[in-house]
């Protein structure tokens, strides 16, 4: 199931606007880096770039010159964004209705110049949603071959649980990372194994390199030791610990940089040792396990 997406993701939520601001032939450099590194699956969601990244690398992956059937396209639906592209929103909410599922799917091929998703989300929850409306809509948006996995992401179980009473749900793209380590507890990931459900997950480094804490500083002391020991950086290191858990965790990555994409693709190489993944889980509770 899992090979259906490439092990590493990369996320491209900072592609456009909201970030980097690459332009065309940088996008299609881009993907061709990603797509030659093995990292066949990019994440997008409608409202990267206020609704217009997937635009941008829809355009560019057309002239990118590669076959559809060689990469994987997730893309999520149902935040709807205040501002100048959906002036008809007056308040930022989530919308899950039959019709408004199907369309954005359709919204989301078009922008892409797919003919199909690999995988298509709900974004977030919404305490509205009604499983039955969209089962229905999941239906016949793979009767359609429009998607071909539907999932969800920031799901809790019980979230997941009422939507499988009617729909299959593959995947659920949740915040996980050295600093972010809830689901390893609250029984998420437990979840993730007994259902079969993929666990995907986003900002994979965390806050590691976006905030100075407490936290991070003591992270920071035990990752410079294991960069020694595995002759890895921290970010391949951070990657690794994901990736040890059984799980069988998806990391979406990020970075557009081109050396910081193929560390982390090495990352898949590193074998943490038992006793230095619980080291990083210690820097980041700050205690012991019980
Ligand atoms: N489903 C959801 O609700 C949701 C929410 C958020 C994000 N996402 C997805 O997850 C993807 C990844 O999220 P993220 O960008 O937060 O992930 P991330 O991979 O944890 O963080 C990426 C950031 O870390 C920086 N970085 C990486 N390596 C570094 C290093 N060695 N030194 C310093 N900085 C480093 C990158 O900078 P550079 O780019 O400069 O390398 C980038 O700004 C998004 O693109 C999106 O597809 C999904």
């Amino acid at each position: 199931m899992s090979q259906k997406y490439s092990k590493i993701i990369q996320g491209c939520m900072t592609w456009g606007v909201w970030g980097k601001k690459l332009n065309t032939s940088q996008m299609v450099e881009s993907i061709h880096h990603c797509v030659e590194q093995g990292l066949t699956t990019f994440d997008h969601a409608d409202i990267y770039g206020d609704y217009t990244t997937e635009g941008e690398w829809g355009y560019a992956f057309a002239k990118a010159n590669i076959a559809r059937e060689q990469i994987q396209i997730i893309s999520k639906c149902g935040i709807q964004m205040k501002g100048a592209h959906r002036p008809e929103n007056v308040v930022k909410h989530y919308q899950y209705t039959k019709e408004y599922i199907i369309s954005s799917a359709e919204r989301s091929l078009k922008e892409l110049r797919a003919d199909y998703l690999d995988l298509f989300l709900l974004h977030r929850p919404s305490p509205l949603m009604n499983p039955a409306e969209i089962a229905e809509a999941v239906e016949a948006l793979k009767s359609s071959g429009k998607i071909k996995d539907f999932g969800v992401s920031n799901f809790t179980n019980d979230q997941v649980d009422m939507l499988r009473c009617k729909t299959e749900v593959a995947s659920n793209q949740i915040e996980i990372s050295l600093t972010s380590t809830e689901s390893l507890t609250d029984g998420t990931l437990d979840y993730c194994i007994s259902n079969n459900v993929i666990p995907m997950s986003w900002s994979p480094l965390g806050s590691f390199f976006k905030e100075d804490t407490p936290q991070n500083e003591r992270i920071s002391e035990v990752l410079s030791t294991l960069s020694n020991k595995y002759s890895a950086t921290t970010d391949q290191l951070l990657i690794a610990w994901l990736l040890k858990h059984p799980a069988g965790i998806h990391p979406v990555i990020g970075t557009t940089n081109f050396d910081r994409i193929e560390k982390a693709i090495e990352a898949q190489s590193i074998q943490l040792e038992l006793q230095d993944w619980f080291a990083m889980l210690e820097a980041s509770t700050g205690h012991e396990v019980a």
